[in-house]
């Protein structure tokens, strides 16, 4: 199986908001499976369609522990219906913004729908790190990144990093 390539912050591609999926077939499981590998070997907790360069309302994750073993979840066209409260996400990352943590303020909990990767209906609520990782993914298809929910300095010290480094590539 082959993996799909991650893009990574400045792309512009990472600004879009995925558009809805309407069909579920073969091919949208073949890309499912696709990304879910693509996740487990980058390795990261949550993987959205967008960040392969995939304009599609659907992501990857998965918050157990290792030693509980592999817990695959697929959400299609999800959405959060309500959420209250806060945590603070400790050093949180993304595998499309490459070395860089940050503390991201997000809701405690959420209540969130979607469809599974059999089309079937879903509607959970989260709490803690699922949460986290929920929230993070659904921005990615909504176009956003978690240093989007940063402090302007913290975003540019990272932006700066990524331009000078991007500037050294190109010499
Ligand atoms: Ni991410």
């Amino acid at each position: 199986m082959s993996l799909l390539d991650i893009l990574t912050f400045p792309d512009t591609f990472l600004k879009k908001t995925a558009r809805p999926v309407e069909q579920i077939d073969g091919e949208l499981q073949a890309i499912i499976d696709r990304m879910s590998d693509t996740m487990y070997q980058a390795p990261g907790v949550g993987l959205a369609a967008v960040q392969v360069g995939l304009d599609k309302s659907l992501l990857v994750y998965d918050v157990a522990d290792k030693e509980d073993g592999r817990d695959l979840h697929v959400l299609i066209n999800p959405r959060i219906l309500a959420q209250e409260g806060q945590i603070l996400s400790e050093n949180e990352g993304c595998l499309s913004v490459p070395d860089f943590r940050a503390d991201v303020t997000r809701s405690a909990n959420i209540l969130v729908e979607g469809v599974d990767r059999d089309g079937k209906p879903l509607r959970f609520e989260a709490e803690g790190f699922m949460a986290i990782v929920l929230q993070h993914e659904i921005d990615h298809l909504n176009g956003t990144l978690f240093i989007d929910r940063i402090s302007a300095l913290k975003r540019q010290l990272y932006t700066r990093r990524v331009k000078k480094y991007l500037k050294h590539q190109g010499e």
